[in-house]
């Protein structure tokens, strides 16, 4: 149990995450967010979420929900946040001006022990940190939406951030029981979306010239690949799938492999290619409507409970 601070800014849907997972680990959390109400809010927000978890019996950690629900706090100043904190998480929306102003602001104001880390999904950490006196002390730490489910955090540093800012981010996710994996240097995309739209890129294409329809290629991942997923990388699923390991596997498939990719053909352009687009849309309406996201969304985070416990014993 620790009572180290750790400051958030942005106390939006990523924000309230990280808010749960700090104060699982027992951390003591401050929010920030420019809006008064926005924080009150996220509190109301907070109590609920954290007391539905407890009862449903998927709260993480050891302390009951009132007792974590405690443990977080909010401000509206900046520099109440960045006073004796040992590490903030930045979740304001994804707008770059907005990251670089706010940085800037950090800049003046973070203490020596501190790391800023964003949980932006798409903006290298140069792209904002470039130019900052406490540049070193900056990075990536991109989670997965519902972070409270999935514990994959890619850290990713800039050329200039400090190996102890890295380290100590990797620990820090450690002790909240995420997953952290770390990039040896910033790569557009990161590892999680250079490897979604790669999917995404040839599911288009099998859609787009009518070989599969959206159920179907859908089933692929969810009824085929994707249930190997959930337990293994793809490389460990090619290590068990030939007799002699993965230096077997790719001896004897690689040429199959170098000829089916061959045919990939160009990257589609998603923006461009309306057709394909309509015809993906309408089929994905018919299988949900746009009034039944919110449902959905409800019913794969009460599966992905379920299926976080039993990784666990996986592991
Ligand atoms: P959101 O829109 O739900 O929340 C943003 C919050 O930031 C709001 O409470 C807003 O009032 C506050 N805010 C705006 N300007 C601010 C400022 N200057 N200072 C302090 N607070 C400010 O956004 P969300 O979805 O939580 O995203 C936050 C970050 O997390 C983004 O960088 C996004 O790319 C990243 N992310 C989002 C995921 C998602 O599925 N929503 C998944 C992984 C990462």
């Amino acid at each position: 149990m620790s009572s180290q601070k750790i400051g958030i800014v942005g106390s939006g849907l990523i924000g309230r995450a990280w808010a749960m997972l700090f104060a699982a680990a027992g951390y003591r959390v401050q929010l920030y967010d420019i809006l008064e109400s926005q924080l009150a809010t996220a509190l109301q927000e907070l109590d609920k979420d954290l007391h539905r978890l407890e009862e449903q019996g998927a709260l993480r950690g050891h302390i009951r929900a009132s007792e974590q629900f405690a443990l977080i706090g909010v401000t509206t100043r900046l520099e109440e946040l960045t006073r004796e904190a040992v590490h903030i998480q930045e979740c304001v929306p994804e707008v770059l001006q907005l990251k670089k102003r706010l940085y800037s602001q950090l800049d003046e104001l973070l203490e020596e022990q501190t790391v800023v880390a964003s949980s932006t999904s798409t903006f290298m950490p140069s792209l904002y940190s470039e130019g900052l006196k406490k540049r070193k002390q900056m990075l990536v730490a991109h989670p997965l939406n519902p972070p409270y489910f999935i514990p994959l955090v890619e850290i990713v540093p800039a050329p200039w951030t400090s190996p102890s800012a890295v380290e100590r981010t990797r620990d820090l996710m450690l002790s909240l029981g995420q997953r952290p994996v770390t990039l040896k240097r910033e790569i557009q995309g990161f590892a999680t979306n250079r490897i979604q739209y790669a999917i995404l890129n040839e599911v288009w294409r099998l859609v787009g010239s009518g070989i599969l329809s959206v159920a179907d290629v859908d089933r692929v991942l969810s009824q085929g690949l994707g249930l190997r997923y959930a337990l293994l990388g793809s490389l460990e699923t090619a290590h068990l799938n030939a007799p002699g390991g993965v230096a077997d596997y790719f001896q004897r498939f690689g040429g199959e492999i170098s000829a089916v990719s061959a045919t990939y053909g160009e990257t589609p352009n998603t923006q461009e290619d309306r057709e394909t687009l309509a015809e993906i849309a309408r089929q994905c309406e018919q299988l949900v409507s746009l009034e039944k996201l919110d449902e959905r969304r409800a019913v794969r985070d009460e599966f992905l409970i379920q299926l976080a416990k039993l990784k666990k014993q996986f592991e």
